[in-house]
């Protein structure tokens, strides 16, 4: 491993460089505004996602893991309940549905998009069924269509969890707006990321937008103020709502900037004897991640690292092997794509402010290790 990591996974200060300006006439705009929570930036922010998207409404709250707890709050999803999803995901989305009370049901994944396999749900399904959990995992959507006619037919909902997704699209409709409620995240290296922690979630239909905005403060209604449910404190905050309403705007260019390398990356990579991210034919892939296989992950992941490029792997333990997350989880039928593919993912840097000559590097490492030039 080289000292000095000058390509790094992800890069998000590099990211906002060029919006730097706006960010900081947004973020003295809230100072002076008075209003610091629940503010205008907030409200701005809820109204232009929900009209990007073409939902009902957009709340905002505190992160992307309380997004997806708040989604599964705001349909009634508790002890005895079932919600079906993957166990090849970031933790946060079984955690959500452990907070709950709820029990997980672990499915397996495509092996070609990584993302809820529909063909696994038959098996799966149960009397106790309330939700179905899938993840646009990496940027690609997962077969919405699909899972939303099994589910729906059965009377039984569906929670996006669009976390690495924000602007993806099946048939030219945003993902977070087939499921009741799409949840997303602005941790900083996400494809809409803040300066600091955020999320939201997208519903369809008032109830559920009303819900949600008495479970975000507290389970207050107006104007008494009477807890109507148990609510939280998961807010928006006003300042990463201003520096998201300048971010939202550019969200399109960033996306292209991140097609357009990983373009360059398939084509660079497409003689060598590695799996590469597909896109779906109706599907547009965002690129949140670029996620690579390999039986020789591992080696290649070293001879990039000597290099001083950044990897990462997501993930290097599926969910139904880590005991904090997997503890009551039902698995109806064995998991075998996720644990095939998990020794042999690796992630290689893509974000919009990677500069051509650090893309030039990735390739040559990636090139180099397999003895090409
Ligand atoms: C797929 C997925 N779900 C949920 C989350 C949780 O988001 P946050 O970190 O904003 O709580 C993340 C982020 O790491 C994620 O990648």
């Amino acid at each position: 491993m080289s000292d000095k990591i000058t390509v790094p996974l992800a890069d998000p200060r590099a990211d906002l460089a060029s919006l730097r300006g706006d960010i900081l006439t947004a973020l003295a705009r809230v100072v002076d505004s008075g209003a610091y929570i629940l503010g205008p930036e907030v409200a701005g922010f809820e109204r232009a996602l929900s009209a990007q998207l073409g939902v009902t409404g957009v709340v905002g709250v505190g992160s992307g893991t309380d997004a997806l707890v708040l989604a599964l709050l705001a349909l009634e999803v508790g002890p005895g309940d079932e919600v079906i999803t993957v166990s090849h995901t970031a933790g946060p989305t079984v955690a959500a549905i452990n907070m709950t009370g709820a029990t997980p049901v672990l499915v397996d994944i495509e092996p070609s998009t990584y993302c809820l396999d529909p063909a696994a749900l038959e098996a799966a399904v149960s009397p106790r069924t309330r939700a179905m959990l899938p993840v646009h995992l990496y940027g690609h959507p997962a077969d919405l269509p699909s899972i939303c006619e099994f589910a729906h037919g059965r009377g039984i909902a569906v929670i996006e969890d669009c976390a690495q997704a924000q602007h993806a699209t099946i048939s030219g409709r945003m993902v977070g707006s087939f499921g009741e409620l799409g949840c997303f995240s602005f941790y900083p290296t996400k494809n809409l990321g803040a300066v600091g922690d955020g999320g939201a979630i997208a519903a369809t239909g008032d109830k559920l937008v009303e819900r949600l905005r008495r479970l975000r403060t507290y389970g207050w209604a107006k104007p008494q103020y009477a807890e109507l449910a148990l609510g939280r404190c998961s807010r928006l905050d006003e300042m990463q709502a201003a520096i998201l309403n300048v971010k939202l705007g550019h969200l399109g260019e960033a996306v292209e900037q991140r097609r357009k390398i990983a373009r360059l990356y398939n084509e660079a990579f497409a003689d060598l004897p590695l799996t590469l991210p597909v896109e779906r034919e109706d599907c547009r892939h965002v690129y949140h991640l670029y996620v690579v296989r390999s039986d020789r992950s591992a080696a290649l992941d070293q001879h990039l690292g000597g290099l001083g490029i950044g990897t990462g792997r997501h993930y290097p333990f599926p969910v139904h092997v880590q005991p904090g997350l997997a503890f009551g989880a039902r698995i109806p039928a064995p998991l075998t794509v996720t644990e095939t593919i998990v020794g042999e993912i690796l992630t290689l840097p893509l974000y919009p402010s990677l500069s051509s000559e650090q893309q030039a590097r990735v390739i040559n490492g990636v090139r180099t290790f397999f003895g090409k030039s």
